[in-house]
């Protein structure tokens, strides 16, 4: 009755809600708190070549209405991935986008050949993480830098490839044109935005100082990101997946309306672990309602909403 589908170059996804990378674990974390096979996809967690322990210190500090993280990309690396992660993903039927980042061209490459050869449908580069002391942030910021990058493993890689910008940028267009020049197949915005998070304590007559500095998500930043994608949709063609502070049925309206295609949910995961399932069932019936039958349909009269 209601066709919630879509494709992004040869990928099919059932729905066009995704779960954000380093928000969702691997995914089997949140079998316990819902039907994973029925979320449109998940984005694992930011992979390496090599394991990454991350950052020491405190990684999280909450703020009033987002997080700020320092996680530094802990995560298993791709040889662990593949032995123990990619079976359990591939098992229970889970559609997934691989998500890597590096420190220099030939980690992307790599990986991206690894992803090809494992017959991994879609991948997304992640060129836009503050939180690591090299690499991926300056791909991510400067146009040339990122087209260089993206053309290489667009050459080692035949699956969707999807790259992840950065806000922490001045002309968000230069870089999402550079992407779509590069043959990506599609765009993901926002990453965390760079901030800082400050806890102030007065003891003995004496203040105590603690910082985070990290990448701020949540709902703090959907205005952030409202902006990003709504400037660089009149540039690109590409579709844009869009993230950035959604917790709610109107939140991915609000970025349909803007140029969205999908849509990522990132922090909200952690208060509410089964929401991407909630909202994947909101959208349904929504569409039901107003009797929207394909997604298409939907995001086209959003697009053509009357300005008042
Ligand atoms: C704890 C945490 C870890 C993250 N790790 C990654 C990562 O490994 N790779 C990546 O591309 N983005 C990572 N992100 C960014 C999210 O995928 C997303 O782009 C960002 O949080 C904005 O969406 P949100 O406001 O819905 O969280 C991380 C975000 C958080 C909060």
């Amino acid at each position: 009755m209601v066709d919630l589908s879509l494709k992004l170059n040869e990928f099919e996804l059932d729905n066009p809600i995704i779960t954000a990378s380093g928000t969702y674990g691997y995914s089997n974390e949140f079998e316990v708190f819902c039907d994973v096979q029925k979320i449109g996809a998940v984005v694992t967690k930011g992979i390496t070549k090599e394991p990454r322990l991350g950052n020491d210190g405190q990684r999280i500090f909450e703020t009033s209405s987002g997080m700020i993280n320092r996680i530094g990309l802990e995560n298993v690396g791709i040889q662990t991935f593949l032995k123990e992660k990619l079976p359990i993903l591939q098992e229970q039927g889970i559609n997934f986008i691989l998500n890597i980042a590096g420190s220099a061209i030939d980690d992307y490459v790599e990986l991206a050949k690894i992803a090809d050869k494992n017959k991994i449908k879609a991948i997304e580069l992640n060129v836009s993480c503050p939180n690591v002391h090299s690499g991926c942030i300056e791909f991510g910021v400067n146009k040339d830098s990122l087209y260089k990058l993206v053309s290489k493993v667009r050459d080692s890689y035949s699956g969707c490839l999807i790259v992840k910008l950065s806000p922490n940028v001045t002309s968000p267009e230069e870089v999402a044109l550079a992407a779509e020049n590069a043959d990506a197949d599609a765009i993901s915005a926002i990453n965390t935005v760079r901030g800082m998070g400050v806890k102030l304590d007065f003891v003995n007559g004496q203040f105590k100082k603690t910082t985070v500095a990290g990448g701020l998500s949540g709902k703090a930043i959907k205005p952030v990101a409202l902006s990003f994608v709504d400037r660089i949709h009149k540039v690109v063609d590409i579709p844009i997946i869009a993230m950035g502070g959604i917790y709610t049925l109107v939140d991915i309206l609000e970025f349909f309306s803007v140029g969205a295609r999908a849509v990522q949910i990132g922090t909200a995961n952690f208060t509410h672990p089964d929401i991407a399932q909630k909202l994947i069932i909101e959208l349904e019936e929504f569409m039901q309602k107003h009797k929207f039958s394909t997604l298409d349909e939907l995001q086209n009269k959003l697009k053509e909403a009357e300005y008042v």
